[in-house]
C-alpha cells in the first residue's frame, strides 16, 4: 500500500466492515494475552526475565523501546502509557519517579504491575526473594528469624518491598539494617515512618562496620545492594565504608545462612564468593521466571 490514490473505493469500505468486525471479536475469540513491556528506566533482570516468564505462559510480548519511541518527538510518558494500554491487555511498567505507577492507576483501566517505581517499591522482586527464602526456611510459620539488609537502605527498592512483605506475612522476623548513616531510612521517609510505626520492636541499626561480624554472625539470611548512585542528590563519596563481603567476613557466619542480592552488583560482592554454597543471588535469577509466571497466570 503505497498511496491512498491507489486505493478501490471497495476495498476502502472492507476495510471499515472488517475493522468493525475485529473490534467486537477481538477479546471473546482471542484467549492468548499480551503483555507490554513498558521500561522507562533500565532492566536486564526484569525486563528478560518477565519476557520469559510471559512466553512461558503462552503469552505475547509487546515492548516499548523507550529510546526509539515517539518520546523524541516530545511525547510524555503519560501519552505513551495511554496509547500501549490500546494495544495490550496487561501493563508492566518501570518507571524513574516514585509513585508513579500508583499515578497510573488513576488513568489506565487495564491491570498494571511495577516493575520498580524509582526508590519506591519492587514488589515482584520481594516476591521472587521470599519464594528464594522459603526454598530454605519456611517464613509463613511465626518463627523468629533474622534477616541482615546490607548496602543502600534509603534508596533501594528492593529492599523495601521485602521488608513490607516479611514484616505482612511473620510478626517475629527480625531486622538489621547494616549501612553507613547516609544510606540508612531517613526520618520522614516513607519506608523509615514504616518500619517505626510497625516493626519497632524488631529493628536494629548498625552504624559501624567494626562490629560487622558480629552481626553477620547471628543472620539466617543476608540482604546485600549496591549503592543507587543515579536516585542520589547529592555526590557519594566513595570512600564512605559500606559493607563489601569476603570470605574472611562470612566464616564464621551460621551453616544455613543464604547470602542473596537483586543484582546488578557493583563491587560489594567478589566473584571469588560465586562459588560459596551460601551464595544465592543466582537462584534468584532463576526464581523470578517462575514468581513472574505465578504472578501473570493468577493476573
Ligand atoms: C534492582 C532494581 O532494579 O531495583 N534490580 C532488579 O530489579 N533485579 C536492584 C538495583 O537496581 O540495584
Amino acid at each position: 500500500m503505497n498511496s491512498i490514490k491507489d486505493l478501490h473505493l471497495e476495498f476502502i469500505k472492507n476495510i471499515m466492515v472488517y475493522s468493525d468486525k475485529f473490534k467486537l471479536l477481538d477479546f471473546k475469540t482471542n484467549d492468548t494475552r499480551i503483555f507490554g513491556l513498558l521500561f522507562f528506566e533500565p532492566s536486564t533482570r526484569t525486563c528478560l526475565s518477565f519476557e520469559s516468564a510471559i512466553h512461558k505462559i503462552g503469552g505475547k510480548v509487546l515492548k516499548l523501546d523507550y529510546n526509539s519511541s515517539s518520546k523524541n518527538k516530545g511525547e510524555s510518558d503519560y501519552d505513551t502509557i495511554k496509547t500501549i494500554e490500546k494495544y495490550v491487555d496487561v501493563l508492566i511498567i518501570r518507571h524513574p519517579e516514585k509513585g508513579f505507577i500508583n499515578e497510573c492507576l488513576k488513568f489506565i483501566k487495564k491491570p498494571i504491575i511495577n516493575a520498580g517505581d524509582g526508590d519506591g517499591e519492587h514488589p515482584t522482586q520481594a516476591l521472587l526473594d521470599l519464594y528464594t527464602i522459603n526454598n530454605f526456611y519456611d517464613l509463613f510459620q511465626d518463627k523468629p528469624f533474622k534477616i541482615g539488609l546490607a548496602g543502600d537502605i534509603r534508596y533501594s527498592r528492593t529492599i523495601h518491598s521485602l521488608v513490607y512483605l516479611l514484616n505482612k506475612i511473620n510478626k517475629n522476623i527480625e531486622f538489621t539494617f547494616i549501612s553507613i548513616p547516609q544510606l540508612l531510612p531517613q526520618k520522614g521517609d516513607e519506608f523509615y515512618n514504616y518500619i517505626n510505626n510497625n516493626c519497632k520492636n524488631n529493628i536494629c541499626y548498625s552504624y559501624s562496620m567494626n562490629d560487622v561480624k558480629n552481626q553477620l554472625n547471628q543472620l539466617d539470611v543476608l540482604y546485600m545492594t549496591r549503592i543507587q548512585k543515579e536516585r542520589m542528590d547529592f555526590t557519594f563519596q566513595n570512600n564512605h565504608q559500606i559493607l563489601i563481603l569476603s570470605e574472611d567476613l562470612i566464616k564464621n557466619t551460621k551453616d544455613n545462612l543464604i547470602i542473596m542480592h537483586p543484582l546488578p552488583r557493583n563491587d560489594e560482592i567478589p566473584e571469588t564468593l560465586d562459588n560459596n554454597p551460601k551464595c544465592k543471588y543466582f537462584d534468584q535469577v532463576e526464581n523470578g521466571v517462575y514468581v513472574r509466571m505465578a504472578i501473570l497466570h493468577l493476573i
